[in-house]
């Protein structure tokens, strides 16, 4: 897929069917993710694959909101980091979620990010960490911090591509904060609020 295509058509995915992830389609994804780039190269991210359907239905419960839907998912790719080797493991987590996202889309397979940094299973005193749940399932040693779960699978329902007139082209500034509208002009596709 041409890239410009492909940043349109990369569309969260929670609805799947029950085709299980093709191997050579897995390996491509992986290979976005293990290529992504680190702060000062220290490649502090690791990925765990899980395929197990039990494993799965159970990550999907690892925290109150937000997971449910990954039950039905081939595949959650668990996007750890070891967090004592380097300060920008989150920046560098998130770069490879996004990479991989990029590889599934580009791949016609659905994806969808979900967000374990921060997140809770259950309230007040009773809460505990999304982190703490996964690690308790899939053994990660404490110097990992754990960052997102990348769902992945085939979907019968692929969301239709963004439109960049769905964005908003005056988030974008050019030479000083609300600099740039003169190049509007020059976009037909730009979208002025
Ligand atoms: C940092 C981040 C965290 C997200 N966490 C979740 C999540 O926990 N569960 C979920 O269903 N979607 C999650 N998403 C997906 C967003 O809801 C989605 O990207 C957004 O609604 C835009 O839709 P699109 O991806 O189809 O463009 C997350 C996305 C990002 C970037």
């Amino acid at each position: 897929m041409d890239f410009q295509e492909l940043v349109r058509a990369r569309r969260s995915v929670r609805k799947f069917n029950d085709e299980k992830l093709r191997e050579e389609d897995l390996e491509k994804i992986l290979a976005a993710g293990r290529l992504a780039p680190s702060g000062k190269n220290l490649r502090p991210v690791e990925l765990i694959v899980v395929e197990d359907k039990d494993t799965v239905a159970k990550l999907a419960k690892a925290k109150s909101a937000g997971a449910a839907f990954m039950a039905g998912a081939a595949c959650a790719v668990v996007v750890i980091a070891d967090s004592e080797r380097s300060d920008t493991w989150i920046e560098d987590a998130a770069v490879a979620v996004t990479a991989m996202q990029f590889a599934a889309a580009d791949l016609n397979v659905g994806s969808c990010w979900v967000q374990c940094r921060g997140r809770y299973l259950g309230e007040g005193d009773e809460a505990v960490s999304a982190e703490d749940n996964v690690r308790a399932l899939l053994r990660f040693p404490e110097r990992f911090s754990l960052l997102a779960m990348v769902a992945l699978g085939y979907t019968d329902a692929m969301p239709r591509p963004r439109g960049l007139d769905e964005t908003d082209a005056g988030k974008v500034h050019f030479e000083c904060y609300g600099g740039g509208k003169a190049r509007a002009a020059l976009d037909p596709e730009r979208k002025r609020v």
